[in-house]
């Protein structure tokens, strides 16, 4: 692989800036322009007000790149004039030699300026699509008139190309940047003139071979005065030097810029040659005033637009289950609650998990009426991923939508979040989000060359909020929304989430960056999460209830009950039915169901002898009908409830007794039925405490039942499903199970001890 000199774009159709300083009249029309030949009394009041200047870049396309450009340009009040807008690229594939194309659009521009004006004058010129300016015009010519005995100035860069054999004929190379770069051009209008009419170049011809060879011949470079930038004190090429610039965002000043560590300059300029294209969208996020510390994210300002009610956008929701997901039921309530109305929605719900299948009809057939228009695809219809990702953005092109809002059932967002994408004013943009507690997100802030992960600098601030804004990223999954307009352009005709051994979303990245459409992630809110769907095991009965450590958030508020928390709080005095027996809410009541389900579908309840294999002295003294938690897969996961949940409650009410984790050998439901065991005699439990939770409802489940402590002959009968019971065991509490008369009762117990 030839390494990349300047070539910038990864596109076919290239173009460039030129920037040539034209009469940059920063202030008013009625400003007074100085220059040597007219200067008559002017007093100019500074070194920028004397110069004449223009700008100039080439870029046939109108794209992101060319935006980033002419913003940058924008913020430090530069005009640009920006030739072959519109126009044809015809100077070849920008990864190999070409670019001739902006040589012969350049002469054109300084013939016509030769005839008008002053010959004096001073142009700047720049690549456009992977430049950005970072400081004004009159530090750039300031630093551009401290060049000795130099007319023109060229960039310069690490790598000879296109051509390395021309190497040995540079003059010096013991500088960090030997090299001619075509990239940032600047210079006095009648040696530039004489240096692109020189000789003819053909479209196709390579513009950075151009140049180097007129360099190259010391004749021309002496008369012209043709020096090198070698020290970036202007131009900064990215390409090979990515070690020796440091972003610098936490200073004393007040907006982040560029030092190249090695030359101790302040580049002016920065270019993206070669392949070092994604680095500037990275910087890009902080200079040119785009973000800073005091700030923040300013370009975000700048680019938010208003949502006006009466002219909402179309948008198209893309849903995707592509995967067997943890709380699916969530994601699809998390559709029904986007705050959007309904009728400005077309909706595309693809579910490609036979599992979920049910869950996902009954969705669709209660809600898709509500939409402007609803399409599924089902797991029988035999669509890959990618196809069906492909689907979703035709029908967006092809239909009336303005947006493509593509969520997979791994995101949980707010309802505000699709508001919020649509107003950011961004073409590309994905909510952050982020696996709770894991630096697994859905964006990455670099790849490698490989094109899959790597980290960028500012990633692990980004994911934890440390600066928030919206992000040039090279990678976003999972949820993001796309103004369809990008793709309705010709070139765009060729993005696809198909490709080879890439997945979808890798596919669909690949085909934007190669079509140099930025893509953006935003942390300016906290939009949501990820659900992590790594262990989730749909053999399982009710597999929701055994995502306790990987999906927490989502089972806390399906399986914690509503008034847990209220137990804990200072001052909060516990229901005590009987002495030393206290009462808290625990689980929720779907909990309970689901607990006693997964019970009965493993089915293995022990039969009631003092036999119990399950032991280690397969002695059981005073045994129940059980089953315990080890049988059904639970164990981990009760006893992580007891640690996190029960634990707080023990040592409110037993102050003193300290043990974290809680142990607990014994942890099992216990079901009691008039044909099989109605009631379990008096006996203590082999426990410092016990807790004892309710799993179903009296009068309602069964007649009977409950629990009552002998030595204080108090009973507790009005059991409620999610309520434990939390009693001292071995000493005190010897107790009884009464007899169930009627229906089934469930409870879960365990045995913490010491
Ligand atoms: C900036 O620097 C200060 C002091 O070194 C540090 O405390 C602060 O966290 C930094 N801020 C960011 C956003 O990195
Ligand atoms: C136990 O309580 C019940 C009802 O509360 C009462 O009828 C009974 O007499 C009590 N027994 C003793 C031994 O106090």
């Amino acid at each position: 692989m030839p390494i990349l000199g300047h070539r910038c774009f990864p596109l076919k159709c290239c173009c460039w800036v030129v920037a040539m300083l034209i009469a940059v009249h920063t202030g008013t029309s009625t400003q007074e322009f100085c220059t040597k030949e007219e200067s008559g009394g002017c007093e100019p009041t500074n070194v920028y007000q004397k110069e004449d200047i223009k700008v100039i870049t080439v870029a046939t396309d109108d794209n992101h790149g060319l935006q980033r450009f002419l913003r940058s340009a924008k913020v430090y009040g530069i005009d640009v004039e920006v030739l072959g807008k519109g126009k044809e690229w015809s100077g070849g594939d920008m990864n190999y030699a070409g670019g001739g194309q902006k040589i012969n659009l350049l002469k054109e521009k300084l013939s016509e300026l030769m005839k008008l004006e002053n010959k004096n004058k001073i142009i700047l010129f720049t690549d456009s699509y992977d430049v950005m300016f970072i400081a004004s015009l009159e530090d750039i010519v300031k630093k551009f008139k401290s060049f000795t005995d130099t007319r023109v100035l060229f960039s310069a860069e690490q790598f000879c190309w296109p051509d390395s054999k021309l190497a040995a004929q540079y003059p010096k190379t013991e500088v960090a940047n030997p090299y001619l770069n075509s990239g940032g051009i600047i210079g006095y209008l009648s040696e530039l003139f004489e240096i692109v009419s020189h000789k003819p170049i053909k479209d196709k011809d390579d513009d950075q071979l151009y140049y180097t060879k007129i360099y190259l011949n010391k004749e021309l470079r002496q008369k012209l005065k043709i020096s090198l930038d070698h020290n970036s004190a202007i131009f900064q090429n990215l390409n090979g030097a990515l070690s020796d610039v440091q972003l610098k965002t936490n200073t004393t000043e007040d907006w982040p810029y560029l030092e190249n560590v090695a030359t101790k300059e302040r580049p002016l300029i920065v270019h993206a040659n070669g392949p070092s294209k994604l680095t500037l969208n990275n910087l890009g996020n902080y200079l040119a005033k785009s973000w800073s510390i005091k700030e923040g994210c300013a370009l975000c300002k700048e680019k938010r637009v208003e949502l006006k009610d009466n002219e909402l956008p179309s948008v198209m929701l893309a849903v995707f289950i592509e995967q067997a997901t943890p709380f699916l039921e969530d994601f699809l309530q998390q559709l029904i609650d986007i705050d959007y109305p309904k009728g400005k929605i077309h909706l595309l719900l693809r579910n490609n998990v036979e599992y979920h299948e049910t869950e996902v009809d009954d969705f669709f057939q209660a809600h898709s009426k509500e939409y402007a228009t609803a399409k599924r695809i089902k797991p029988s219809d035999f669509i890959s991923e990618a196809e069906a990702r492909n689907i979703a953005k035709d029908r967006c092109i092809n239909s009336v939508c303005d947006y493509l809002f593509a969520i997979d059932s791994l995101s949980r967002i707010k309802s505000n979040t699709l508001r919020h994408l649509l107003s950011s004013g961004y073409d590309v943009i994905a909510p952050m989000l982020v696996r709770p507690g894991q630096a697994w997100s859905n964006f990455w802030g670099a790849i490698n060359s490989a094109g899959f992960y790597a980290r960028s600098a500012d990633y692990m601030d980004i994911v934890y909020h440390v600066i928030r804004g919206t992000w040039n990223v090279p990678f976003i999954t999972n949820c993001y929304l796309v103004k369809i307009s990008v793709f309705r352009v010709p070139a765009a005709k060729s993005i696809t989430y198909s490709k080879e051994d890439v997945d979808p979303d890798m596919a669909f990245c690949t085909s934007l960056r190669e079509h140099g459409i930025f893509m953006h992630v935003s942390n300016e809110l906290d939009f949501g999460h990820l659900v992590n769907p790594e262990s989730y095991d749909i053999s399982r009965t009710h597999p929701d209830v055994y995502q306790l450590f990987d999906n927490k958030i989502e089972w806390e508020a399906r399986y914690l009950h509503e008034d847990y928390a209220t137990s804990l709080q200072e001052g909060n005095k516990p229901l005590m039915p009987c002495p030393d027996v206290y009462w808290f809410p625990l689980m929720t009541k779907r909990f309970c169901n689901e607990w006693i389900e997964i019970m009965e579908n493993y089915g293995q309840w022990s039969d009631g002898s003092n036999n119990d294999k399950r032991l280690d002295s397969g002695y059981e003294a005073v045994p129940t009908r059980d089953i315990h938690m080890n049988q059904v897969g639970l164990e981990r996961h009760w006893l992580q409830i007891l640690k996190e949940y029960v634990r707080p409650l023990q040592e409110m009410v037993f102050t003193g007794y300290y043990h974290n984790p809680p142990v607990s050998i014994m942890n099992f439901v216990v079901r009691y039925r008039p044909d099989e065991q109605p009631s379990l005699r008096p006996h203590h439990d082999s426990s410092t405490y016990t807790i004892n939770l309710a799993l179903n409802t009296p009068n309602v489940d069964y007649e009977g039942g409950g629990c009552r402590f002998l030595r204080y002959n108090c009973s507790v009968r009005d059991t409620r499903p999610g309520w434990l019971l939390m009693h001292p065991g071995r000493l005190t509490h010897f107790h009884e199970g009464l007899r169930v008369t009627k229906g089934t009762r469930y409870i879960m117990i365990s045995f913490v001890d010491p």
